[in-house]
């Protein structure tokens, strides 16, 4: 089902890698495989699964077996800043989704990535931009929605947020333009980079949902981080005000990604 709803960006990565019936492909930070198995459907020679989690390693093993596909496959544990059993120039294309902002050594994956890469081979990595639209959220009562007179209670919940994840965070500590940079300066050539950025009003959703989710897997959702920063008066003030914004969609979504095709010469 996730798979399915991902189908998109798998095939905008694949596509942007360039990748060709018979070729190798790596998969970096391949978690349950969205990028590894669309490229064996199109006819990869091979794929290497690599991921830091033994776990999803071995979900992939299985689902290669049980898929009839493991003759094509290998698996490598290993961080995308230290992709260590992967032989100098082996592969043709690696691809990668929504794993470096788990890597604080950016230029460093970016080196390894090049160094992996047979001459010609390509680079496709999709990742989405969180500092974009940082500085708002910062600044906005409610990340984006209104406070009205909120803004104190707004500022205790958000400070939780932001000890443990500050700005200088691997998910929130780059941009684009970082990503182009990370990619010249380890020797790719040429480099292009499409990126999308929204902004626009959010989706009305239930409250217990918004209350009960979080932003991303580091941090708490908005109901923990208001047991932690709130008394329960003032919970009850913040969730009066914000329950009909965020069920009536009035708050503003900001929200950007890029994909990166680059060449290593
Ligand atoms: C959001 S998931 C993306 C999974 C997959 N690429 C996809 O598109 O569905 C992030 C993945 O990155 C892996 N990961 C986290 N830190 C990593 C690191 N330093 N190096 C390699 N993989 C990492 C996680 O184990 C997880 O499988």
């Amino acid at each position: 089902m996730m798979l399915e709803k991902l189908a998109g960006t798998r095939d905008r990565v694949l596509d942007g890698a360039r990748l060709a019936e018979g070729e190798t492909l790596l998969d970096v930070g391949c978690g349950e495989g969205l990028i590894a198995f669309g490229a064996l459907e199109r006819g990869a020679e091979h794929v290497v699964f690599a991921d830091i989690s033994e776990d999803l390693l071995s979900f992939c093993r299985d689902t290669a077996d049980a898929l009839g596909l493991a003759e094509r496959c290998s698996f490598v544990q290993a961080g995308a800043d230290e992709l260590e059993g992967v032989a100098d120039a082996s592969v043709d294309v690696l691809a990668t989704r929504s794993v470096l902002i788990y890597v604080a050594a950016k230029q460093r994956a970016f080196e390894e990535f090049f160094r992996v890469l047979r001459p010609g081979g390509r680079i496709a990595i999709w990742e989405p931009i969180n500092s974009f639209g940082l500085e708002e959220r910062m600044r906005d009562a409610f990340w984006s929605f209104p406070g009205n007179g909120l803004t104190d209670l707004a500022e205790r919940v958000r400070r939780v947020f932001e000890e443990i994840q500050p700005p200088d965070d691997p998910m929130l500590d780059f941009d684009e333009r970082d990503l182009i940079r990370f990619a010249e300066e380890a020797g790719f050539y040429p480099i292009e980079l499409e990126l999308k950025a929204e902004i626009r009003p959010t989706e009305p959703i239930a409250w217990h949902v918004f209350a009960n989710s979080s932003g991303n897997p580091k941090i708490p959702t908005f109901a923990e981080a208001m047991d932690v920063a709130l008394t329960p008066a003032e919970r009850e003030r913040v969730t009066e005000h914000l329950r009909p914004l965020v069920e009536e969609g009035k708050g503003v979504w900001r929200m950007a990604h890029a994909l990166l095709k680059a060449t290593k010469p």
